[in-house]
C-alpha cells in the first residue's frame, strides 16, 4: 500500500466534467493555477525556468475502474492502459501544461483537464528526449484517419 499526501490542489475553470472538452484533437488551452501548499514552497525554487510541466493528480471524484474503456475520441474499446481513462485501478492523472508565471506557491499554467479542487500529487519538469520519427500513436492514429 501507498498513502500520498497532497502537495496542493488545482484552481480549474471548470467544476463539472461535461464542461471538459474532450473528443479527437481537442485542444486543452484553459487556464488555471497549481497552488502548492505553503510548507512545499522551497521545493519550487528553479521551476519558473522551465516552460511546460508534468502534473501529477488524483482522480478524486471516481470510484471503481473498468480494464476496458471506450474514450470519446474513438467508438472502439480499447485496454484501460491504452486509454486516459479516469476509471483505472490507481486513479492518477498526468496532464502537461504550458507554465505561465509563478507567483509563490501559485502556478499560473495553461493546459488544465482536472475539475476545480483537484488534488495534485506531484509535479515535475517536462523534458521529452523521444525522437518524433520513433512515436506511434497507436488506436488513436487510426482513429483520426477513420474519421479523416
Ligand atoms: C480523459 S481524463 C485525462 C486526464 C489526464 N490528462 C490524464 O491523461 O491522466 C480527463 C477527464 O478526467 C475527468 N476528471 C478531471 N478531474 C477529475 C477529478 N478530480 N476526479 C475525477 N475525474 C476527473 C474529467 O471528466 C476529464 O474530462
Amino acid at each position: 500500500m501507498f498513502l500520498f499526501n497532497p502537495i496542493g490542489f488545482v484552481e480549474s475553470p471548470y467544476k463539472e466534467s461535461s464542461e471538459i472538452p474532450k473528443g479527437l484533437g481537442v485542444k486543452h488551452d484553459a487556464e488555471g493555477v497549481l497552488k502548492v501548499l505553503p510548507e512545499f514552497e522551497l521545493g519550487l525554487v528553479d521551476v519558473d525556468g522551465f516552460s511546460h510541466l508534468f502534473v501529477i493528480w488524483a482522480f478524486d471524484r471516481i470510484t471503481g475502474f473498468d480494464l476496458t474503456a471506450c474514450p470519446p475520441s474513438d467508438n472502439r474499446p480499447h485496454g484501460v492502459f491504452a486509454t486516459r481513462s479516469p476509471r483505472r485501478p490507481n486513479p492518477i492523472g498526468l496532464t502537461v501544461v504550458q507554465l505561465l508565471g509563478r507567483d509563490h506557491v501559485r502556478l499560473h499554467v495553461r493546459g488544465v483537464d482536472m475539475l476545480d479542487g483537484t488534488p495534485i500529487l506531484d509535479i515535475k519538469p517536462y523534458l521529452s528526449s523521444v525522437p518524433q520519427e520513433t512515436l506511434r500513436r497507436g488506436w488513436l492514429a487510426e482513429a483520426e484517419a477513420r474519421k479523416a
